[in-house]
Parts: C-alpha cells; structure tokens; sequence
C-alpha cells in the first residue's frame, strides 16, 4: 500500500511549476490518493481541507509532520466540510490549528506578481479560490486601458485587482460589505487608488438592475456566483433558480463588442455544462486556459465559458 508520505512526493513532483511561479496552489486534490483530502499551500502556511463524514486524525497528523518537515511550514490549519454540520465535533471546528506554530490572522501572497490577502482561519475559503488562477490572468490580457470591468459576486476582488492592474475601471459587487472590504484592502496592497473604482454592497441581481437602469454598458463582465446563499438578512441567491436572470441582465448590460466571462462550481453545471444563454455565443478565440497544473489531476472544480454577443 503507498504510504501517505508517498503520495504527498508524488503531488509534489508533479507540480514544481505551479510551486515555483506562485505562493499559493494546491498541493493535493483528493482524487490523487488520499480521497476527501485537498491541501493547499499560501506561502508558509498550509490548509488541509477535509471532506470526510469523520475526520481522520492520525491520517492527518501524520501528513501535517510531513509537510512541515518537507516544506519548512510551520503553520498548518484543518477546515472540515461536513454536510450535515452536527456532526463537527469539538475539537473539529471549522477552521482548527494543528499541533505547530499557530497560524497569522492574515498573511500576504503573491500570484502572477499580484499580492492578495489571505485569512487562513476565516470560515471555509481563504480569500483566494486557487482554481480560478489562470482565468484571472486569461482576463487580465483582454483588458486595455480604461475598459469597464464588471465583477459580480466579487468576493475579495480577485479578478477585479487583476483587470485593474492592467487600466480597466472596475465595478465590484458583493453582498457582504465585508468582501467589499477586502477588496479594497487588495486594491490598496496593489497600489491601485480605489477612488477611481466602484464597490457596490448589493445583491447581484439588484446592482443589475440598477445598472441597466442608468443605462451603463460594460465591456468586460464577470460572474462568478455561489450555488446557493442567503444574506444576513434573509436575501436568497440559487443559481438554479437566478441563471436565466443572471444571464439575461449579463448580456443587457455587455457592450457590443465585450466579453461575458460566466463561471460557476455548481455540480450540476460541472457535470451537464452550463445552459444556453439566449443571445449570447461561446467564444473560442481567445479560449479559456487548460485547468492549471495543480488541479488537473482532480476531478473539475468548476466549469467555465467566454461569450460574446450573438451578432
Ligand atoms: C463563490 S464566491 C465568489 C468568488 C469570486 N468570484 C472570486 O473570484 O473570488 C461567493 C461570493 O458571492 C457573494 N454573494 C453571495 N450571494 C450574493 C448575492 N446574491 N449577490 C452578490 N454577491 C453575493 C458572497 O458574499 C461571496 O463573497
């Protein structure tokens, strides 16, 4: 039988590339051996993401001393994904340290020469999702200087700092004030005077239709939303239920000749593809990167489309 330590040398191996070119990439999918295990790495500190009914704490252990004495990372944290969370018992929090140096609140990594804020102990995500890396540099290069960027669901601003980097006016909308937050914490670290940009605490299909209220167009749409999720104060997204409106308000407010970049990680969606959008075409030329070294032997973790408007 291969021994843990064994799978970790061979994940490792085969992404030396990823590893050298960011501070931030996953090091294991589960599907390289130690099934519902995914370990990523953002600079010195290691998060292992269990998806296991019970977690296996041994098994755990035992890949947290691996890692610590083959990278030389002395923080390592253990979020668990249950789903029936009744079921997380004590000392499996969300977000636990392991045995080591306790991890920082907050830390800085840099992607593609692009500095991001990651909170390894916040909730279930980072501030980073690894997966999208390649896409966030795909629609950095379509960018030219003073091109209206919309980013919706913008979470901590990723693709956003990427696109303003390269001169586009940006447009950030999250529902959580706290994403907006951060966003501007990113835009900030990066240099980027946020006077210049817009951050909208809304939800997605309200700032849309405000949007289209006034009339803008944009020439460079991003969204990216949750499956599901309900805002503090009760507001519902499904994106079951929301694509068609989604969609449709996404192709009212493109320019004629701007691009619709939609991605998701719903299940569904991954498995089937994504619907149709009416009135909008997929675009193959540029076409969307390959999935990045430090994923491609995992099962996809979202699916993804470049539209432009139908002519
Ligand atoms: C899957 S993440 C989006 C990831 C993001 N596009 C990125 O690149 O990092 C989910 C984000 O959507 C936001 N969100 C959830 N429901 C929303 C809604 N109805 N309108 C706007 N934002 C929403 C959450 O607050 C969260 O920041």
């Amino acid at each position: 039988m291969t021994s843990s330590s064994e799978i970790l040398e061979r994940a490792l191996a085969h992404r030396p590339r990823a590893a050298a070119l960011t501070e931030a990439c996953r090091l294991l999918t589960p599907e390289e051996g130690i099934s519902h295990l995914a370990i990523d790495r953002y600079g010195d500190v290691i998060v292992l993401q269990e998806f296991e009914p019970e977690p296996r704490l041994p098994l755990i252990e035992a890949m947290a001393d691996f890692l610590r004495t083959r990278l030389g990372c002395q923080c390592v944290v253990l979020k668990t994904f249950l789903k029936d969370r009744t079921r997380l018992h004590l000392t499996f929090n969300r977000s636990v340290a392991l045995p080591g140096k306790a991890p920082p609140t907050s830390l800085w990594i840099e992607e593609n020469g692009l500095k991001f804020l990651i909170r390894p102990n916040e909730g279930f995500s980072t501030g980073l999702f690894l997966d999208q890396r390649d896409n966030r540099q795909f629609l950095k290069e379509l960018v030219v200087p003073h091109m209206s960027v919309l980013n919706l669901f913008c979470y901590t601003g990723s693709f956003s700092v990427y696109c303003a980097s390269a001169g586009a006016t940006t447009t950030s909308v999250d529902i959580a004030k706290k994403a907006l937050e951060w966003t501007k914490e990113n835009f900030v670290e990066n240099s980027i005077p946020v006077d210049g940009h817009t951050f909208l605490a809304r939800h997605a299909l309200d700032a849309m239709t405000g949007l289209k209220k006034q009339g803008r167009r944009f020439d460079l749409i991003i969204i990216d939303p949750p499956s599901f999720s309900r805002s503090k104060n009760g507001e519902t997204f499904s994106l079951k239920r929301d694509y068609s409106a989604l969609t449709a308000l996404g192709r009212d407010l493109l320019s004629d000749a701007g691009h619709l970049y939609f991605s998701c990680n719903f299940s569904d969606y991954i498995e089937r593809g994504l619907p149709p959008v009416g009135g909008l075409a997929r675009c193959d030329s540029p076409n969307l990167p390959a999935t990045p070294i430090d994923f491609d032997r995992g099962k996809p973790t979202f699916v993804g489309t470049l539209l432009k408007a139908q002519k």
